[in-house]
């Protein structure tokens, strides 16, 4: 059974799509053991509740420094023992510390296909504001492994989504999260906790 705690910042649609999948049956092998956020006036812990999941919130403002902020986060982490740690719209840079310590099981979701429209400074609505500027007639999702860098670690999964005429960042990033957020993370964590996917030599 794959213990899995997903990390959020937001209003947590990603999160719902996980704890959907899992009850459904479309996730199997999966326990959601923990939500973390780092904001805790957020929908996501609401979600996490109501479906009786463990949830903390770690927030850089409670810490004097990142330092402390980071190994704060890395306990917390810990404390729920997880196989994958998600990150489903969670914006703070996750510290190298982690990512060395969870090797080849973080994985997270960005609004596009990377390598497009990703990296600093790209996030949530400003990533469809950039396409729809660019002119981009697809756009769509990855799921990938985390790394030190942002957005730049091994693509796990892709999902092709069409710019429509008139659309607004907005009505983007809606069809994004419904025609491929939604989608390709529970694929990922079910192809993950069935074996299907690993990142090879971890
Ligand atoms: C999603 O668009 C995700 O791709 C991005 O942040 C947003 C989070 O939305 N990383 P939600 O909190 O899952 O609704």
């Amino acid at each position: 059974m794959l213990r899995v705690v997903v990390m959020v910042s937001g209003g947590g649609t990603n999160l719902q799509a996980i704890i959907d999948g899992v009850a459904s049956g479309t996730i199997t092998n999966t326990v959601l053991a923990g939500v973390i956020s780092n904001n805790k006036m957020v929908k996501s812990l609401e979600r996490a509740k109501q479906a009786g999941i463990p949830a903390v919130s770690v927030s850089p403002g409670e810490y004097r420094d990142r330092e402390s902020f980071n190994s704060a986060l890395l306990e917390a982490v810990d404390a729920f023992s997880p196989d994958l740690v998600v990150l489903a719209g969670f914006l703070v840079k996750i510290p190298d510390q982690m990512v060395h310590k969870y090797a080849g099981r973080i994985i997270n979701i960005h609004p596009s296909l990377i390598p497009s429209f990703c990296g600093v400074g790209f996030y949530g609505l400003k990533v469809h504001e950039s396409a729809l500027k660019r002119g981009v007639k697809i756009t769509g999702a990855t799921v990938h492994f985390v790394t030190e860098g942002m957005d730049e670690g091994p693509i796990i999964s892709q999902k092709p989504v069409p710019v429509e005429e008139g659309d607004t960042p907005e009505a983007l990033q809606k069809r994004v999260m419904e025609q491929a957020e939604w989608i390709l993370l529970p694929k990922a964590i079910d192809d993950i906790a069935n074996g299907r996917i690993s990142l090879r030599g971890k």
